[in-house]
């Protein structure tokens, strides 16, 4: 595996593999690698012929009280995990070779980001859309991989994508779990043990509410308050807990038949998010 710093380095490993008519999939991350980053490899791996891997900690996508210093920067243990998944480059630039200082240009998807996450995290996506978008510019890839984890974050990808033609098709990949439920995520790092008993509760909450909805009649306000209760009687701060469309995010109204529910949630000073698709059939 090629590790690079520079874009330089990066298009001029990329020309190769170009003039070699050789299929390019991009898996971006900031690093931490855990097996959940790994899975987008493997399958990154099964569409492509080329596997280029970015470990960047984006500073824009971060908010001023949040955890851009404290977040965790592992690039040793990363660089193994990747060659052993088999990912044939490594982009590792410093800040420097991405943002100019005088930057000027912000990508924004504008309504869904300011709903759901984007309402407690102002800016977040915008960081997030300008950095992918930038990522996607310098690689060029045929395809880009990403988790069902981060479900908005999806969503706002392929907006960005479809209104700005970027030429890149997208994939989402199922979102890989501790044996206890738990999303597997670079910030359950910061969890304390007695904290770490508790977080699977956030995927248990999901998992009960889709059963209600799927069981019986209910108004989505109900389930959604009863989700907020559970979650505060185990100990968490909940921010929100929606069930929503999964084509557009929106509200899910009760002829909606595809429906994922999303949920973030504190736990101490961690921040969790999780979510859950699933079909509903109309009888
Ligand atoms: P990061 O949190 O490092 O995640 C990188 C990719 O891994 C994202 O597509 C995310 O959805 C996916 N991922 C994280 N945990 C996962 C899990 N348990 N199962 C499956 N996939 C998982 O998301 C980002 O970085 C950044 O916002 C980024 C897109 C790189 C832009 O800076």
């Amino acid at each position: 595996m090629l590790t690079v710093n520079t874009l330089f380095e990066l298009q001029t490993a990329i020309k190769v593999w170009r003039l070699a008519r050789e299929s390019i999939a991009f898996v971006p991350t900031m690093g931490n690698l855990h097996a959940g980053h790994l899975q987008l490899v493997n399958v990154a791996k099964t569409k492509a012929d080329r596997v280029i891997v970015s470990i960047f900690v984006n500073p824009t996508q971060f908010g001023i009280n949040e955890d851009f210093d404290s977040y965790p920067r592992t690039e040793q243990e990363d660089k193994k995990s990747l060659k052993t998944a088999g990912a044939d480059l490594l982009f590792l630039p410093p800040n420097t070779e991405i943002y100019t200082p005088d930057t000027q240009t912000i990508v924004s998807v504008t309504g869904i980001s300011n709903r759901y996450c984007g309402a407690s995290r102002p800016g977040h996506f915008d960081g997030v859309a300008t950095i992918v978008c930038k990522l996607f510019n310098m690689v060029q890839p045929t395809i880009a991989v990403f988790g069902l984890k981060d479900f908005q974050q999806l969503t706002v990808i392929r907006i960005m994508v479809r209104d700005l033609n970027i030429p890149v098709q997208i994939i989402g990949v199922e979102t890989v779990r501790e044996p206890s439920g738990l999303a597997m995520s670079s910030r359950n790092g910061y969890l304390t043990a007695e904290e770490k008993a508790i977080a699977p509760l956030l995927y248990q909450s999901l998992i009960n509410a889709r059963d209600t909805i799927l069981a019986k009649y209910l108004p989505y306000s109900k389930i959604e308050q009863q989700a907020l209760g559970f979650l505060q009687q185990a100990g968490f701060q909940p921010d929100y807990f929606s069930i929503c469309r999964r084509s557009d995010l929106d509200n899910a109204r009760q002829e909606d038949t595809d429906l994922v529910l999303l949920t973030a949630a504190r736990l101490g000073k961690t921040r969790l998010i999780d979510n859950i698709c699933f079909r509903k059939s109309l009888e």
